[in-house]
């Protein structure tokens, strides 16, 4: 996940992109870059590392236009150098893009074959070879974009410009945000309003599949086959202690919208970008405090955790609330990945139960404090019983932490909301590298599964920004929800935990009642439940249940159950007996709990705000229950 900026007007293109980059570079900065008109020319300046590194190299750079693009990289491919920095400039034509081209590898193969040579190893260059070829022939840029549309697949936001039309700038996408700040004479096109905010409040949001055109003090929106759209320009209304929320009513609702951040740097660490392998950097394995594991020697402390691994024969997942539901999606991507048994268990009953821990064992603890008190007790009875134990926690030094002897972290974050959200997306991140990573010591999974695996992870950022379009969606809906006497959310397989996290989201947000089930388990007592005052939430992407759970479905709707349905792309079984049905991108069946979870929460968050409840601080709860 990037961060992107484009300006054209009467300031200095410069300040004004190193500015807004600056306030985006929490989208990733594996490197940063502009391209800035000068004397006729886009003049590209790129730097590996921070955006620090590419201040230092502008402060001797002066540039005499009025137009240019600006870029913070996350990288998903090619690693992060200077090489692969955006923005890329082909032939006149300069571009920045967040996302990913899925399609790149046919359309790389196409170019080599017609012998374009690349200069990088990344899909966005490919863009900007498609565009430099197309505009050969129209002469116009918005018409070489155009023309190249209907050849990218993916989830991309692109910003792109060409030296014959010196005031001319480009914008499109499909899932990643583009927002367009309307200003006196001025244009700021940025992926998050913190980079327009300083210049305009006035803002329009372009939609998957629309095309702005900004020529000169223009500024014009077509759909892809370019008929104008007429776009509403909406007012930004921010508090000083809003922008502390960066924008957002609520703590909650800024961290649902950092999540697709929050996975990137979880991930981030683990992955080896150029075999697209993974690897769990720094566990601690090799060390016995968390005082040495920050001067660890990674190459040892790789091979220490790989001996220590390698002889597990169980795991057992042991964490409360939210972070159990996400180690028991972990059940599943474990045993089908790493084809090693797990158990899950709901800390307070497994430090009671006199758990039968045998030897070879890991218990992997789950804490976003790291403080929960019943997490902890079964840490330590864990320890006592000689198990080797592992923490996923998001507070780094707390006790959880501190008296695991392997260590993994959520990375996500301060996470201020009571109710977590982009604690619980980021331990699902972990979980998928700590399941490829077993998978591969074990030998339960091939070379080429992994390089899936790994490709399916990277890609995840970029598709939670798609889906988080759905906040305008639940914030028009909540009113009908709230009027429910109750929601049932189900799915199956890894699905499950997700249904069982949307029903405590809404319990914990809006006070009423939810359940989460097993979709198979309706025949056996919650289909009574049904009538038209419960409505049902299923969570039905297209995976290996998917038949099953419209089947039940079906059921549930014979019997007069409003239902919202969660699905994989276009699905007009699923739309036909749904009264919402709401798409995600299509994704791996390790992916979709991630996407899944973000319209769980913008539901609960919505009912909540319309019912007037404090959203950050539910009544009743903590955001650690350090207490039994
Ligand atoms: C989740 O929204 C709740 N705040 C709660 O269930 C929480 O997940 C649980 O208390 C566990 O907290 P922890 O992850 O900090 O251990």
């Amino acid at each position: 996940m990037c961060g992107i900026v484009g300006y054209y007007g009467p300031q200095d293109p410069k300040d004004v992109i190193v500015s807004g980059l600056k306030r985006l570079e929490y989208r990733g900065y594996d490197s940063a870059g502009v391209a800035i008109l000068n004397d006729g020319k886009f003049k590209v300046v790129r730097a590996p590392g921070k955006l620090g590194e590419l201040q230092k190299k502008l402060e001797t750079e002066k540039f005499n236009g009025a137009l240019g693009i600006g870029h913070t990289r996350w990288a998903t491919h090619g690693v992060p150098n200077e090489r692969n920095a955006h923005p890329h400039k082909v032939n006149g034509v300069s571009l920045v893009h967040n996302g990913i081209i899925e399609n790149y590898a046919q359309i790389k193969e196409r170019l080599r074959k017609d012998g374009v040579e690349f200069s990088s190893d990344t899909d966005s260059e490919l863009v900007a070879h498609l565009i430099a070829r197309k505009v050969k022939d129209t002469k116009d840029l918005f018409k070489a974009v155009q023309q190249v549309l209907p050849e990218l697949t993916g989830a991309y936001s692109i910003l792109v410009v060409w030296e014959d039309q010196p005031d001319t700038m480009v914008a499109f996408k499909n899932g990643p945000p583009l927002i367009i700040g309307v200003g006196e004479k001025e244009a700021v096109i940025a992926s998050d309003v913190q980079a327009i905010i300083s210049h305009t409040k006035k803002v329009m949001y372009l939609e998957d599949f629309e095309v702005a055109k900004v020529q000169g003090n223009k500024i014009e929106i077509f759909s892809a086959t370019g008929e104008p759209r007429k776009k509403e320009i909406h007012q930004i209304e921010w508090s000083a202690e809003q922008v502390e929320k960066a924008g957002f009513k609520h703590f909650m609702l800024k961290e649902i919208h950092e999540q697709p951040r929050a996975v990137a740097n979880a991930i981030a660490p683990h992955i080896r970008l150029d075999s697209k392998t993974v690897q769990l950097k720094n566990v601690g394995f090799s060390v016995n405090s968390l005082d040495e594991l920050a001067k660890v020697d990674s190459e040892k402390d790789a091979l220490a955790t790989a001996e220590k691994l390698k002889g597990i024969e169980r795991i057992f997942i042991v964490a409360c609330g939210t972070s159990n539901y996400a180690g028991m999606a972990g059940k599943y991507l474990l045993e089908r990945i790493a084809k090693i048994p797990v158990e899950c268990d709901i800390a307070s009953e497994f430090r009671y139960r006199e758990p039968v821990i045998p030897p070879r064992s890991l218990v992997l603890v789950i804490s976003q404090s790291g403080e929960t008190a019943d997490t902890l007790a079964a840490l330590r009875l864990a320890k006592q019983a000689g198990a080797t134990t592992m923490s996923i926690c998001n507070v780094r030094h707390s006790t959880i932490d501190r008296e695991s002897h392997g260590h993994l972290y959520m990375n996500s974050g301060a996470e201020i909301g009571v109710a977590s959200t982009k604690a619980f997306v980021s331990t699902l991140g972990i979980l998928n590298v700590f399941s490829i990573y077993l998978g591969r010591l074990r030998q339960a999974i091939s070379e080429q599964q992994e390089k899936e695996f790994v490709d399916a992870l990277l890609a995840a950022p970029a598709q939670m920004e798609a889906v988080l379009a759905y906040d305008r969606f639940f914030a028009e809906a909540s009113g009908r929800l709230k009027a429910f006497r109750g929601l049932l959310y189900m799915g199956r397989g890894i699905n499950f935990p997700l249904a069982l996290e949307g029903a405590l989201k809404l319990k914990e947000l809006a006070y009423m009642h939810a359940e989460g089930y097993a979709a198979g388990e309706m025949k056996h007592g919650p289909l009574a439940l049904i009538d038209e005052r419960m409505l049902i939430v299923m969570v039905a992407p297209h995976d290996n249940h998917y038949e099953k759970t419209v089947s039940n479905l079906e059921e549930a709707r014979a019997r007069g159950g409003k239902i919202i349905s969660i699905g994989t792309g276009d699905d007009p079984a699923l739309k036909g007996i749904s009264d919402f049905y709401l798409s995600l991108p299509k994704a791996s069946w390790t992916i979709n709990p991630i996407l899944e979870a973000i319209p769980l929460q913008l539901l609960a968050y919505h009912v909540a705000d319309a019912m007037g409840h404090d959203v950050d601080q539910p009544r009743n709860l903590a955001k650690s229950v350090t207490v039994e």
